[in-house]
């Protein structure tokens, strides 16, 4: 695919199916990862590959971390630890926060968040589906724990990655101008 109209057509598929991502197509979005800017070349995201039985450890994590897990009624409780089966590959895109002189922790996050929308493009072009997930569990000290992650390593996404199983949302067209301005230094 053409690729300007990879980056104008992709939108997120929120509901993902198999066959599984194969190890090459896996290469390839990480690949399509490690090219993200990143002052200094400090490297500072990583991504933790879940798939096939992973999964049901990853929503049996999400669930032990959910606050009042056992007030839920069994059906929400169930809809929790079925979280991370909601695609076949689930990426889990972490960012190490080093000290620098020259760059803060906020473009260490930037990086990693760049790195992401490169594989949900990589993974269009690919002919697949991907949506970037957070919510209170990325920034949750538990699932960070079980997941290895140290305490300078950040959760930025969970991107769950596989085969497009709805239809697709149109994205709305919006008007460049709207979001654009320009400015010449010219007081008025
Ligand atoms: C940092 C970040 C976190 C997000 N977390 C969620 C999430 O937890 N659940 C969700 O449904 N969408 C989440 N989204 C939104 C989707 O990834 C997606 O951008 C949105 O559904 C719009 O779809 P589009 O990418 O096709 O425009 C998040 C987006 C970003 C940038």
């Amino acid at each position: 695919m053409d690729a300007l109209q990879n980056i104008l057509q992709r939108v997120s598929a929120p509901q993902l199916t198999g066959p599984d991502v194969t190890a090459e197509q896996l290469d390839t979005l990480i690949q399509a990862a490690l090219r993200a800017p990143d002052h200094a070349w400090l490297r500072p995201s990583h991504y933790i590959s879940v798939q096939g039985e992973g999964r049901v450890a990853l929503g049996e994590v999400f669930y032990q971390a959910t606050p009042d897990r056992e007030q839920l009624s069994p059906e929400k409780q169930q809809k929790i630890r079925n979280m991370a089966m909601r695609a076949p590959l689930v990426l889990v895109a972490v960012t190490k926060i080093v000290d620098h002189p020259k760059v803060p922790r906020e473009e260490l996050l930037l990086s990693t968040g760049a790195g992401i929308q490169n594989i949900l493009s990589a993974a269009w072009a690919m002919g697949l589906g991907a949506i970037w997930r957070t919510g209170d569990l990325a920034y949750n000290s538990g699932v960070k724990q079980e997941l290895g992650l140290a305490d300078d390593e950040e959760i930025v996404g969970f991107i769950y990655v596989g085969h497009v199983n709805c239809k697709l949302k149109q994205p709305p067209e919006l008007s460049s101008a709207d979001f654009l301005t320009s400015w010449d230094g010219k007081s008025e």
